[in-house]
């Protein structure tokens, strides 16, 4: 399959973006990559984030690909600018947590962030809220860990319960009625933090919201498959195949075999 769409992420997270993306355009070719090996990007500083997303960005212009979409938040927030200015001819699609929505949606003037510590302290958060929170409070909290054990397959694991009480109650003691997952790994736990936040948060997240935005931006650039087109997605991790079969099977996602790149020492990716 020779892909038309790069994604990438940290790991197994922007696989909820992926599949987004398969329902809103089944007609797309898709190439995923999850860089596994360095997974979590959000302990990780800016500079190393952007030499990654860059050696990424590059391997996956490389198989073919003409837009990239960033489904890491964190990869966003971190080098989204970097790579529009190195890389001006191809569309990136990042992804941005979802504060507009929440902002529009509370009525109690509160609402809370969940996102790794790298978004939290991002120019680019503090962007999002000033552009949107018109006056509700945005409660943003680091989740250190959390997308290490989602990508490690500790998906129902009493730690990570603990875990996610200890970030949520807090939040809901001081009424938020929302709460943005602004990670990509987050969805895959997303049962349980309903569970925990309860039946009066509305927990939101962007994938259909980035699947539309990129459906755009193919149409813009005159890069949209034909309609009836033959879609697809293939998986590729610098880590371990075997990890991304639970993950897919979760999302209802079919891709074939998992196959592996390989960081060079010259820091580039091999795909
Ligand atoms: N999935 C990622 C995000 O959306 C990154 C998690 C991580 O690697 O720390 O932020």
């Amino acid at each position: 399959m020779d892909p038309r769409i790069g994604i990438f992420d940290s790991g197994i997270g922007g696989l909820t973006i992926a599949a987004a993306i398969r329902q809103a355009l089944p007609a797309e070719r898709l190439l995923y990559f999850g860089d596994n090996a360095h997974v979590p990007y959000g302990e990780r500083t800016a500079g190393e984030i952007i030499a990654f997303s860059t050696a990424i960005t590059e391997a996956l212009l490389a198989k073919g690909c003409r837009s990239i979409v960033v489904a890491c938040n964190t990869a966003s927030s971190a080098a989204l600018n970097a790579l529009r200015a190195q890389f001006p001819h191809v569309p990136f699609v990042g992804m941005e947590p979802a504060v507009k929505p929440a902002v529009e949606h509370t009525r109690t003037g509160v609402v809370g962030v969940l996102a790794t510590r790298a978004t939290v302290e991002s120019k680019a958060l503090a962007d999002v809220v000033e552009r949107f929170a018109h006056g509700v409070e945005v409660i943003r909290q680091a989740c250190p860990g959390l997308a290490a054990h989602i990508d490690a397959g500790h998906l129902d694991e009493p730690e990570v319960e603990v875990l996610l009480r200890n970030w949520i109650e807090p939040m809901l003691e001081r009424n938020i009625d929302a709460l943005v997952l602004g990670c990509t790994h987050y969805p895959l736990v997303r049962p349980l933090i309903e569970k925990i936040a309860g039946p009066g948060v509305r927990v939101i997240e962007p994938a259909a919201a980035i699947a539309r935005r990129l459906g755009q931006l193919l149409h813009q650039h005159g890069l949209a498959a034909p309609p009836g087109a033959q879609g697809g997605l293939a998986c590729w991790t610098s880590g371990e195949p075997g990890r991304f079969g639970p993950v897919l099977e979760q999302l209802g996602l079919d891709a074939g075999s998992v196959r592996k790149g390989w960081w060079q020492e010259d820091g580039s990716l091999k795909l």
